[in-house]
């Protein structure tokens, strides 16, 4: 039960517990952050929620027309398997309502971790406390992607902006307004572990990989002050920045610089590929032009959406 008796007290009586985590971009700092360096990333508006009921073990994604079940040889009924065993959790079926397309780069395999873990721990008779809940995302995480830095689950348990490094984990960031962002979608499903492999291999081979890889850690640090500013235009300007060194870092692919290009060419002030690239998705900032993006968008063949990073309660606007 999450600490909290409600939650044990709830599944008793409705036979049903259920959890969310929400879907992420990184902003700034894909990558680097593998290397110590800070990201910053936002929980966005959109997520997946897990409803846990007792059952035999199965998950079911009706969106994507993904079914898995604990222990099965697929890498979801693996995580699954760690995620149950972990929490000790009783036979339970989950189904998932995904508001979000899987394998964009949009975290979509930690927000299930998150919403199956929270869902899990509100349907066990036993305490569940957020480090149990946290250990079985991260075992999850490590079946998904090998060695992930651990931003997509941080960013997947909150709303809100973060700073993050593998040293201090998740530090809030104040966004003094409310960003909306246009995320266009390659089409091409990106995979994690390849890029972040891929990358590892460039650094062997190209000596100024270090310095982008440091510059990409610097530009995340910029869009975190021009996020607390509500400097758009700032923050626009470091979406760019960023595009061009994951481009160097070869992360981007036709698809994506191509999603780029129209973005701009449809009055963005900033957009660039959000995390690990080689497929899935571009992040846009166009102010008073998100229609037009996704308009143009779709007239060369990709889909995409918009999505808000909200403001932080309180901040001074
Ligand atoms: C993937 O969303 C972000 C990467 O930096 C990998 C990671 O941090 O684990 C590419």
């Amino acid at each position: 039960m999450r600490g909290d008796a409600a939650y044990g007290q709830a599944f008793e009586t409705t036979g049903a517990a259920s959890g969310i985590g929400h879907a992420k971009v990184i902003l700034v700092g894909e990558h680097a952050v593998v290397y110590g360096h800070p990201a910053l990333a936002a929980g966005l508006s959109v997520a997946i929620r897990a409803e846990a009921r007792k059952g035999s073990g199965r998950l079911r994604v009706p969106a994507w027309g993904l079914e898995a079940t604990v222990g099965d040889d697929s890498q979801v009924g693996r995580a699954l398997a760690a995620i149950v065993r972990r929490l000790e959790a009783p036979p339970l079926d989950f189904e998932l309502d995904a508001q979000f397309p899987s394998r964009a780069g949009l975290g979509s395999s930690a927000a299930v971790a998150v919403a199956v873990a929270r869902a899990a721990a509100g349907a066990c008779a036993h305490d569940v406390g957020d480090v149990e809940i946290d250990a079985a995302v991260d075992q999850a995480e490590a079946i998904f992607h090998g060695n992930p830095s651990g931003i997509d689950a941080a960013a997947a348990k909150r709303g809100g902006a973060g700073r993050f490094t593998r040293a201090a984990g998740w530090q809030p960031v104040v966004v003094r307004q409310e960003i909306r962002l246009c995320v266009g979608l390659s089409g091409r499903q990106r995979d994690t572990a390849t890029q972040v492999a891929a990358v590892a291999r460039l650094r062997d081979r190209l000596s100024v990989t270090d310095d982008i890889l440091a510059t990409l850690g610097k530009l995340a640090d910029e869009a975190a002050g021009a996020l607390g500013k509500g400097d758009v235009d700032g923050l626009g300007r470091t979406f760019d920045a960023a595009h061009g060194l994951l481009s160097a870092l070869r992360v981007s692919s036709p698809e994506l610089d191509a999603l780029v290009q129209t973005a701009r060419a449809a009055g963005a002030i900033g957009a660039k590929l959000t995390g690990a690239g080689g497929g899935g998705a571009v992040i846009a900032i166009a102010p008073g032009h998100e229609r037009d993006v996704l308009t143009r968008w779709k007239a060369a063949g990709f889909d995409g959406f918009m999505a808000e990073i909200a403001a932080t309660p309180g901040a001074p606007s």
